[in-house]
């Protein structure tokens, strides 16, 4: 794919399709209308005809165009103009996006008006269109036999109207965005395989795969032998009903001994039976999904490589299976965790905090700023925020703000939600320091309040992305999230 910018008029940019903006109200943008003066009314006699309503998602392709280079245009619709903002942008530049990878067509010119430089700089423009562009052309990495579909023929695409003084702004906003987007792709790749592939020694393959000649990256595996010496009784109580290998894989991005560290925490569990305390079978496939955040966790370590981004960042991902068996853990038995506290695991299905607890335990040694982990932890998340939000909670107001920002700029929205000293009672054990789970009330709460127990002195956020990283019924696929977000966090952490 070859991503550049324009800068030039519009009737003059090289391309086979230009991409132009109609808002709801019927009103054309600034560039859609030069291309209306110049091809003597054809779009707004379209729009006259009630062709296009201007609704987000709505396209429609007008071709044979005259008095510009471009011979196609492809309008699409913007929404109403009062609710025109970053979003509303994104969503029309994707459908467009997908509109021309049905098409034959080769080249576009990306020519939306932006909703105002402060909503979306050159910068972001750039970022924008190389990330849409990828998440749009990606072809899920399923396992069918015979021919593949055709692949889209779309392999220019120049953002833009860009000045020449924005110029490198929007040039580096592309190089982003198309690591974003290889993150994205990264992620999805390993989520959406099934289980019997993507096993934990997979995982740590392709953590090796990426590393494999960059010179600032390193990859270290541990094994059962190793987590024992870790003394990881949390992590080793979740594996040990399962025949396939636990690993636990060390990725780290070294910028320099004076840089700050980040260290990210994955959950890793390549499938989520709920072991003795099982699942229902409606969509237990779904628990295939369950290492989503350690694949983020690999695919951001590869970005700030990819970037050579100015700070040190680690990621620490715990993957193994939740499997029921004559060996698994059963409830009501007790565990000491790396970290000394020892832990009642009253429902063997709360295994992503058993093993996040470990990790975050190892990531001390790293004196990190701030450590993150991402987990899809909890179905009472999913019902707190649906599938639009993750869930942020952490021990560090600026830090949660932080994580926010990073995915209000990415258009990877997450949402705080609080972790007070109350809801940790609810973890309250007889027989031990606690319990893995704390009832039904405020499930997300509480099993954040259960990883704060491990991570006091550190400056930590916890993700939720039980709602976000994947999407079921018919569409049923890995979404990416929250690698943009978290591009985003360390992109500007690093000072971009
Ligand atoms: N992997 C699940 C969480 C999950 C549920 C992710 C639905 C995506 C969709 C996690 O391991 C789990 O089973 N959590 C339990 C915790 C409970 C036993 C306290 C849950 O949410 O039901
Ligand atoms: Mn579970
Ligand atoms: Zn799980």
């Amino acid at each position: 794919m070859h991503f550049d910018i324009w800068t030039t008029g519009i009737a003059t940019v090289p391309v086979e399709c230009l991409i132009l903006g109609v808002f709801e109200e019927g009103e054309l943008t600034e560039e859609a209308r030069a291309v209306d003066a110049a091809s003597g009314g054809r779009i707004g006699a379209l729009l006259a005809r009630g062709d296009l309503s201007g609704k987000i998602g709505e396209t429609l392709l007008v071709t044979d165009l005259t008095g510009t280079k471009a011979t196609r245009a492809l309008l699409t619709g913007l929404g109403p103009k009062k609710n025109f903002a970053r979003r509303a942008w994104r969503r029309a530049l994707s459908a467009a996006l997908t509109a021309v990878a049905r098409t034959r067509i080769a080249s576009v010119a990306l020519a939306v008006t932006r909703p105002g430089a402060k909503e979306l700089d050159d910068y972001y423009l750039g970022r924008a269109a190389a990330e849409l562009t990828g998440a749009t052309l990606y072809q899920v990495n399923d396992l069918k036999t015979g021919k593949k579909p055709k692949a889209a023929a779309l392999d220019t695409v120049l953002a833009g109207p860009v000045r020449r003084a924005g110029a490198a702004a929007a040039r580096r906003g592309l190089a982003h965005g198309s690591a974003v987007a290889y993150a994205m792709r990264v992620q999805r790749d390993m989520a959406n395989l099934p289980s019997n592939v993507c096993t934990p020694s997979y995982i740590a393959e392709q953590a090796r795969a990426i590393a494999k000649g960059v010179p600032t990256l390193k990859v270290q595996v541990l094994d059962h032998a190793a987590l024992k010496r870790e003394k990881m009784g949390c992590f080793l109580a979740v594996t040990q009903g399962s025949e396939e290998p636990a690993k636990f894989i060390i990725m780290e991005h070294r910028h320099s001994k004076s840089a700050a560290t980040v260290v990210l925490v994955g959950k890793g569990i390549t499938f989520d039976t709920g072991g003795i305390s099982l699942k229902d079978p409606g969509a237990m496939d779904e628990m295939k999904y369950d290492m989503s955040g350690a694949a983020a966790v690999i695919a951001a370590v590869g970005l700030a490589a990819e970037l050579r981004l100015r700070l040190n960042v680690v990621g620490l991902v715990a993957s193994c299976e939740n499997m029921p068996s004559g060996k698994a853990i059963k409830p009501g038995d007790i565990v000491t965790s790396a970290s000394g506290q020892t832990v009642e695991i009253l429902n063997t299905d709360a295994e992503g905090r058993l093993i996040l607890c470990d990790a975050l335990h190892y990531a001390r040694r790293y004196k990190p700023a701030a450590v993150i982990d991402i987990a899809t932890l909890t179905g009472a998340c999913v019902i707190a925020l649906g599938a639009h939000h993750t869930g942020v909670m952490s021990n560090d107001d600026a830090l949660a703000r932080e994580i926010i920002s990073a995915g209000l700029r990415a258009d990877d929205r997450a949402w705080q939600l609080p972790v007070t000293e109350e809801y940790a009672e609810q973890l309250k054990s007889n027989f031990a320091d606690f319990a893995n789970i704390g009832g039904r009330e405020a499930g997300a709460i509480t099993a954040a309040a259960y990883l704060a127990k491990f991570t006091q002195g550190m400056k930590w956020a916890h993700l939720d992305i039980a709602g976000t990283a994947y999407v079921g019924g018919a569409h049923k696929g890995s979404t990416g999230r929250p690698s943009p977000l978290l591009a985003d966090f360390l992109i500007h952490r690093a000072g971009r």
